[in-house]
């Protein structure tokens, strides 16, 4: 019986001690550093700046993203193409020609070398910057432009690293620019009627939101980005191209609008589908490809909500940004299928008239989710839909943000997406990389407000 007892009294001390030495919570969390805000700067939240009738915009980067943006922007009122350039002549004359085909002055053409854009963010005949070039060029481009006294925004991801995004939330903050990310997913109609139904409570409260970036990239690797993005993939581990995924979630939880995003972890897989991919196309052996194929990141929020972001640009699946809301009162989905599942109590008694026994087991029924779907439509979209449906831009959702983003500086308005969204958005690229080198440990995600994250109450669209 003694024996027993010293045993029983030997295990607990040494399970004691153990556990003491156990590191708990936060502590395992690796910090990251947050640079003191100098003196003098505020933030930039809600951030106005004068109200610009004609918006005047140069455009840097004109492979295969840029074109269709400077095209769109010819169908918006108010709207000037003063400049045009790219590193390559082709690029810009092409444009140019287009221009001319529908019936708008010829812009300047800037071409040459990597550095001919100076010269671009120099004019003084210019409001805003826009700048689709490779990832590599955004952020000295992006602060380049502000101070030199124009608004930026940037395709995606904007920032690669957190000294890039630290440098853009700086000078936007200095310079009072604005500096948005070109984050077009949050304007799908899916997302913007699903955020509309989430601003009236129609899910309650969401708890837990899923979102990706699964696209086969192999037939753009060659034609479009010579190297620069699978170079990119073959230097970095991690979830290079996070936005799509994270961008309408983050909105939908009101992040920086207050919750915010806390810590993530990472998990990858093995580099199979892009060495594969070189070896066949090239005949390039790859040792060193530090990308997995596929990598999932969880985050939590402040707030006690989950995120799920996945990222494979290189399996055979069909395609998919996921985008998936749990609420505590309803569901919404919408890859591979778009739908709704609600509690019985929130479903429209009038929408829902020939349906008995609905319920959150299954999807909606299409009629009722269709109906729904014209219920809550977001107002944004409502005077613009048909013109972005023909205009299009991946379906119309491209030309919905340049409308708004015109839209906003021609009144001196905020714009719908700040520079601290687009830092929490691109951080998931430098963050998920240190959580994957250090064994999937949580790694903090910096408050890029300093502060202020909770000082807007919810999320907002100007009107
Ligand atoms: N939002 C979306 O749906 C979406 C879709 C595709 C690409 N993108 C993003 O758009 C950006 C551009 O991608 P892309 O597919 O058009 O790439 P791309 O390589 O086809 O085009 C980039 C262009 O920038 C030019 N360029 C590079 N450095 C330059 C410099 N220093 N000065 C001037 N021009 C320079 C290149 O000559 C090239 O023409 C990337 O950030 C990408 O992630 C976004």
């Amino acid at each position: 019986m003694r024996k027993v007892t010293f045993l029983l009294i030997a295990c607990l001390f040494f399970a004691g001690n153990i556990c003491a030495k156990q590191p708990k919570g936060q502590d395992r969390v690796i910090k990251t550093q947050v640079p003191a805000r100098p003196k003098g700067q505020t933030d930039v939240l809600q951030l106005k700046a004068d109200p610009l009738p004609t918006v005047r915009i140069a455009f840097i980067g004109l492979g295969m993203r840029g074109p269709g943006a400077v095209e769109r922007m010819t169908h918006i009122d108010g709207v000037e193409i003063v400049a045009l350039c790219d590193v390559e002549q082709k690029n810009t004359e092409k444009v140019n020609n287009m221009l001319e085909k529908r019936g708008f002055p010829k812009a300047l053409e800037f071409y040459g070398d990597t550095s001919v854009w100076r010269k671009v963010t120099a004019l003084p005949n210019v409001d805003l910057i826009y700048v689709a070039t490779n990832w590599q060029s955004h952020v000295t481009i992006g602060v380049q432009a502000m101070k030199d006294g124009k608004h930026v925004v940037i395709e995606v991801p904007a920032a690669m690293s957190l000294d890039e995004i630290w440098a853009l939330i700086n000078t936007s903050e200095q310079t009072r620019k604005h500096c948005m990310q070109l984050e077009n997913c949050v304007y799908d109609f899916f997302e913007l009627t699903t955020l509309n139904m989430v601003q009236q409570g129609l899910l309650g409260e969401i708890i837990h939101g899923e979102g990706a970036y699964i696209h086969g990239l192999q037939p753009f690797w060659n034609s479009y980005w010579k190297d620069w993005r699978m170079e990119f993939n073959k230097e970095h581990r991690g979830d290079v191209y996070p936005t799509h995924g994270l961008g309408p979630v983050c909105q939908a939880m009101n992040i920086h609008r207050g919750d915010k995003l806390n810590y993530l972890v990472s998990v990858d897989t093995r580099a199979i589908g892009n060495p594969a991919f070189i070896k066949e196309k090239r005949g390039e052996d790859v040792k060193e490809f530090r990308n997995g194929d596929h990598t999932c990141t969880l985050i939590s929020t402040e707030k006690g909500k989950s995120i799920l972001i996945e990222h494979n640009v290189t399996s055979p699946r069909p395609y998919s940004r996921m985008y998936q809301l749990t609420g505590t009162k309803g569901f919404a989905n919408k890859y591979p299928t778009q739908g709704y599942a609600l509690d019985k109590e929130e479903i429209d008694p009038d929408i829902a008239a020939d349906h008995e026994n609905l319920n959150a087991h299954s999807f909606l029924p299409a009629d009722v989710r269709k109906a729904l779907m014209e219920k809550y439509k977001h107002p944004i979209v409502k005077d613009i839909e048909e013109k972005a449906k023909t205009v299009g831009g991946h379906g119309g959702m491209d030309f919905i943000m340049d409308y708004r983003l015109i839209y906003c500086l021609q009144k001196g308005l905020p714009l719908d997406m700040d520079v601290y969204d687009l830092a929490e958005w691109s951080c998931l690229v430098p963050l998920t990389e240190i959580s994957l080198d250090n064994s999937s440990a949580p790694v903090e995600i910096p408050d890029f407000t300093r502060g202020g994250w909770n000082k807007l109450n919810g999320l907002t669209f100007a009107e």
